[in-house]
């Protein structure tokens, strides 16, 4: 068996490689190693528990409001002796963090074959997201094999000069891992989420973090929260906070105390998808929820002034509203009130994935280190129907 290292070290990455580390594991031909950075902690190990991995290396590198410098030196230094002592095949990073790109330039340096997963969303503007898009960009240029999610990502890659021969597009495994959840119907676990979704009150869902909005622009976003909750007081405002204490001290103060706004703990994965599958609409700026929750029919408000994501905006399901307050309210709020705007806006689509993109993944890989033919790639269906 050769030995795939699959390197992650944060919540989304450990979401969108869980579904493929399992189907490592079924693979006859291939193993996959799983080794965490730690960038995150809590966060990153709700989601190895919820999906029973255990990694064999740790590196525990997360400190409190640690710098971008700490992490990419950290992982790299961390991640290259852990090639050393596994001497992979093949090394497997997924997405644009900081875990990603490190552990890239490690299985360069490394001289060990890349394969990348979620490869080539892009925004073009290299300051938004920060540092995303530069890392995804560099691990691009990293690595062998290109696991695209979409025909857009696959075209952005060939537009930078990479071989359309080293791309396979597969869907993105968010949405193998948001089935997986879902089907399995599990039981709330956090008591906040527990009481909210045992009461009658319809819910708005939020999350935020983006480090290029630190600042003036979530302090805006927060405004906003409010004002909407004091507008709309049958609804529920429910926002699992982000770990990142800079984030807290800027989203949290305008909002704690409001009586219609729930503030939690982050959610593991099956609280979350639960809490996105109640909602009415979600108000964030999250990568990973801009792909989900079109899949379950939400209507999604982005508060960001750029996406790598334009599938679901072109397909209606996302609108893209920036971080100025009186723009987030005018667009949620017309959500709330207009049943024309939120009847065009609630239609599940599936632009990012079919649920098997894992297996493509697999099957990609395996024909990468020389066994089998290749999948066929994921071509997706327009709107796949109306709720
Ligand atoms: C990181 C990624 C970002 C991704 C996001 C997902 C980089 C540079 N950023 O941003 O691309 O969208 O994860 O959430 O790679 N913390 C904890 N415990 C945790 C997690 C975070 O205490 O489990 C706190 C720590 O103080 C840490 C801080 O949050 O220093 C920031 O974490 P970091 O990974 O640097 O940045 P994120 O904003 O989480
Ligand atoms: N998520 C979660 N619990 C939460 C908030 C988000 O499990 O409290 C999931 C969400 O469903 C998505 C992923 O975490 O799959 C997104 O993580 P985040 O927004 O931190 O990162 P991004 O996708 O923006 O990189």
């Amino acid at each position: 068996m050769q030995k795939v290292l699959v390197v992650y070290g944060t919540r989304p990455e450990a979401i969108k490689m869980a579904p493929v580390v399992s189907e490592l594991q079924r693979s006859t031909v291939v193993e996959p190693v799983v080794a965490v950075t730690g960038q995150h902690r809590a966060m990153l190990d709700q989601v190895n528990s919820l999906f029973g991995i255990e990694p064999r290396h740790d590196l525990d590198i997360l400190t409190q409001r640690q710098r971008l410098e700490d992490i990419t030196s950290r992982a790299l230094d961390g991640v290259s002796q852990v090639i050393a002592a596994e001497k992979p095949a093949a090394v497997l990073v997924q997405g644009d963090t900081t875990t990603c790109f490190a552990a890239a330039l490690a299985a360069f340096y490394g001289r060990v074959p890349l394969v990348h997963l979620e490869a080539g969303l892009r925004t073009g503007d290299p300051s938004n997201p920060f540092p995303e898009e530069i890392n995804r960009r560099l691990t691009s240029h990293l690595a062998s094999l290109h696991l695209a999610p979409t025909p857009t990502s696959c075209a952005n890659l060939v537009a930078e000069g990479i071989a359309r021969e080293s791309i396979v597009i597969t869907g993105n495994t968010v949405i193998d891992a948001l089935h997986q959840v879902i089907s399995q119907d599990l039981p709330p676990t956090d008591d906040n989420l527990a009481r909210v979704l045992g009461a009658s009150q319809p819910l708005v869902l939020v999350t935020a973090h983006r480090r290029e909005s630190w600042g003036e622009p979530m302090a805006n976003s927060a405004r906003a929260i409010a004002t909407l909750a004091a507008r709309f007081p049958h609804l529920t405002f429910l926002l699992p906070a982000h770990l990142n204490p800079a984030v807290r001290e800027i989203l949290l103060p305008p909002l704690i105390g409001l009586r219609n706004v729930v503030i939690t703990e982050p959610l593991c994965y099956s609280d979350f998808a639960r809490a996105m599958d109640r909602s009415l609409v979600v108000l964030t700026d999250s990568g990973g929820v801009q792909e989900e929750a079109p899949s379950l029919g939400k209507p999604v408000i982005v508060m960001r002034e750029t996406t790598e994501r334009p599938e679901a905006v072109a397909a209606g399901t996302v609108e893209l509203v920036g971080t100025d307050e009186h723009r987030i309210v005018r667009a949620v709020s017309r959500l709330l009130t207009d049943h024309d705007a939120y009847d065009e806006m609630a239609r599940a689509v599936n632009p990012y994935g079919d649920g098997r993109a894992a297996a493509r993944s697999v099957v990609a890989i395996e024909s990468f280190l020389g066994t089998g033919s290749g999948p066929e790639e994921f071509v997706p269906a327009s709107v796949a129907h109306t709720v």
